[in-house]
């Protein structure tokens, strides 16, 4: 599997890729990261993994084509055939989802649909959600909109603040896109007929029942403390 991944920020996400590469977990490569920030803390992951970096700033391209358009040309270039989204904070365009279709993937950190767009964490906080989690999903040109490909719940806990959460989220996040790119670089993405009007259904075969409910098991006291 040929990794393309875009990044705006920190970067666990796609460290966590690169651990799981590196330990023999994810039958992948990561050819190219790119962000939109040349800040972005994340570019040293994948320094550190050797994986070549690019810097594309969005802010010096007229509309999102032309910066889309310029994100795929670095991708093909470098022979990235799927791209993950790992804290990319940019909408992408049908100039990227039409270069890689039903390839392109991203992580959220909500139970979507709930919750889309900037910090779900905190948004499902101040809603009173009692259970949250991670998605896993591919991208259309919406905002957190595309097909859901799997996952994993955490339970909200009474003096949860937003890092706290976060960090909850945060682990199963980690776990579950290794999990998800693992099992679409083993070919099982599903891709059902299209209805009119309706976008057609995915699924990942053989992978429904491990991708249920996944309460972090983890978290200390959390029936006691669940509100
Ligand atoms: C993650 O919470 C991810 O779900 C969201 O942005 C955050 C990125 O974190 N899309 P990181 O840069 O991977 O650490």
């Amino acid at each position: 599997m040929d990794l393309g991944v875009l990044i705006s920020g920190r970067g666990s996400n796609l460290a966590a890729l690169l651990d799981a590469i590196a330990e023999g977990r994810l039958d992948a490569r990561v050819r190219l990261v790119i962000s939109n920030k040349a800040d972005a803390a994340g570019l040293d992951h994948a320094k550190a993994a050797g994986v070549p970096t690019l810097v594309v700033p969005h802010g010096e391209y007229s509309d999102r084509a032309s910066f889309d358009a310029a994100l795929v040309a670095a991708l093909r270039e470098h022979g990235a055939e799927w791209v993950v989204l790992a804290g990319f904070m940019r909408l992408v365009t049908p100039v990227l989802l039409e270069a890689f279709p039903y390839r392109v993937v991203n992580i959220h950190p909500s139970l979507l649909p709930s919750f889309p767009g900037v910090d779900a964490q905190a948004q499902a906080l101040a809603y009173g959600a009692r259970i949250t989690g991670c998605t896993v999903h591919l991208v259309d040109a919406g905002t957190d909109s595309g097909p859901i490909l799997a996952q994993a719940a955490v339970p909200v806990l009474a003096d949860d603040t937003r890092d706290t959460l976060a960090a909850r989220i945060l682990a199963q996040e980690h776990a579950l896109l290794v999990r998800v790119l693992a099992s679409l670089g083993a070919g099982r993405l599903r891709v059902g007929a299209s209805e009119a009007g309706k976008r057609p259904r995915v699924s990942l075969r053989g992978e429904a029942s491990a991708f249920g409910l996944a309460i972090n098991e983890g978290a200390p006291g959390a029936e006691a403390k669940a509100r």
